[in-house]
């Protein structure tokens, strides 16, 4: 997608580290490895004589350094190059070094004390840098009505989503620590992020990147309707986190309702984009279609998923997992691929071709095999196995692409 779009103006600085943006990225990449190592670490932890650890402890170091390592940072760097002028790139660098002592303190934090004095204080660390962040980028940014719309929206939600891990503390110390509220905090955090903050920040990139062949009046205003409807069904389908505690009709109700606007919202955004040249590199094309076809799927799926019969399969802990990484590697992963290609921070080459297909496939086959187990097809005793390979692979592919950046 992002390669059939017109060219976006050139990065300035030429050597790797001279650009603030590619920088960031690094970071993010060398953030996803942690990540995925952690993820190997959480699979080989269940099969027969794997290590034994404090598993939650580890799920949280996980997501922490996914969440805010790898893809905060990565939409940091998209968000630098795509919004902020080339002279103003720099103010940021102070902001940037704050939040990688805040991932590494995380990092070093939650395997050992999970949500403690140390690990909320490094996320609150990230916290309020993020808000600094967002609203340094409302005032630099330099993007027409459209893609300013959905840059606002992007921001209001990465703000919010900070209201779930804010409460964590005060439930915890009501004693609610294993009550549905303190779980629907988290759902909400995630919510906030995964139909919020990351959707409409990449719808944000690529409608400004097709501004930049001049702002067409019809399309300023589907992506301002498009905007709309996403914002109602970011809002409606916050129901979908609460469909686990058997709640009453009408919130299955809300939940569809929730669904069905954010698909006519993607529809208007489609259609905010224009028509499409078919120009650029083939690598970008692949990685953009395969974002838009993952988000097409989640949107399907969370509409289907209000339909009461299939709450059963939806609440299915396989399910879920299945579900947050076809956002996280299916959507957002690939598009932030795509837009390092595209910006030049990822080498084309076959190389790296190779290693992003095995990345992908591999997340494929762990999808398939969570999915299949909990609809039964699987069988469970190779399950825990074919996972840790899935996941090995996963992190295996990205090793040369952390050596091989520009
Ligand atoms: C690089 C490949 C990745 C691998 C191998 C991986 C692996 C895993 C594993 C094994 C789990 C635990 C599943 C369970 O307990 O049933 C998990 C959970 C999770 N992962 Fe990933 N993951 C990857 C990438 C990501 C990314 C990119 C994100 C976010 C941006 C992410 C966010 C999460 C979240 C939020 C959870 C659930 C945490 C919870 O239940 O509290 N993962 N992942």
């Amino acid at each position: 997608m992002l390669a059939l779009m017109p060219r976006l103006p050139p990065t300035p600085g030429d050597a790797a580290w001279a650009d603030p943006a590619r920088r960031a990225f690094r970071w993010a990449l060398g953030w996803f490895l942690a990540a995925a190592l952690l993820g190997v670490l959480l699979r080989a932890s269940q099969l027969p004589g794997g290590p034994r650890i404090a598993y939650g402890h580890w799920l949280h170091a996980h997501s922490h350094t996914a969440f805010l390592g790898f893809v905060f940072n990565g939409f940091f760097a998209i968000a630098l190059a795509v919004f902020v002028p080339g002279e103003k790139r720099e103010n940021y660098t102070r902001l940037f070094v704050v939040m990688q002592v805040a991932v590494l303190g995380m990092l070093a934090t939650f395997p050992w004390q999970g949500y403690g004095p140390a690990s909320i204080a490094f996320s609150t660390l990230h916290m309020g840098a993020a808000v600094m962040f967002a609203r340094r980028l409302w005032r630099d940014h330099e993007a027409g009505s459209g893609a300013r719309a959905h840059l606002g929206a992007a921001l209001v939600c990465l703000l919010a989503s900070g209201a779930g891990p804010l409460a964590l503390g005060p439930l915890a110390a009501a004693g609610l620590r294993d009550s549905p509220a303190y779980a629907l905090a988290i759902y909400f955090y995630l919510h906030a992020n995964y139909n919020g903050w990351f959707p409409f920040f990449l719808q944000a990139s690529v409608l400004r990147a097709t501004e930049t062949a001049g702002i067409h009046p019809a399309r300023d205003r589907a992506a301002r309707l498009s905007l709309r409807w996403m914002a109602a069904g970011a809002v409606l389908t916050f129901a979908q986190s609460t469909l686990w505690l058997g709640p009453p009709g009408w919130v299955f109700a809300v939940a569809g309702a929730g669904g069905a606007a954010q698909l006519v919202g993607f529809v208007w955004w489609l259609r905010a984009l224009g028509p499409l040249s078919g120009r650029g590199l083939a690598a970008v094309r692949a990685l953009g279609s395969l974002s838009l076809v993952c988000h097409a799927a989640k949107l399907l799926l969370q509409t289907a998923s209000a339909w009461p019969a299939l709450a059963p399969l939806a609440g299915h802990r396989f399910v879920v997992i299945a579900f947050l990484h076809l956002v996280f590697l299916g959507v957002v992963t690939a598009a932030l691929f795509a837009w390092a290609l595209r910006l030049g921070w990822l080498r084309d080459s076959p190389s790296v071709r190779l290693c992003l297909g095995v990345f992908f496939v591999a997340a494929a086959v762990s999808e398939a095999l969570l999915v299949g187990t909990a609809l039964g097809w699987a069988s469970a005793p190779i399950l825990p196995g074919a996972l840790c390979a899935a996941a090995v692979a996963m992190a295996l592919a990205l090793v040369p692409l952390v050596l091989v950046q520009r």
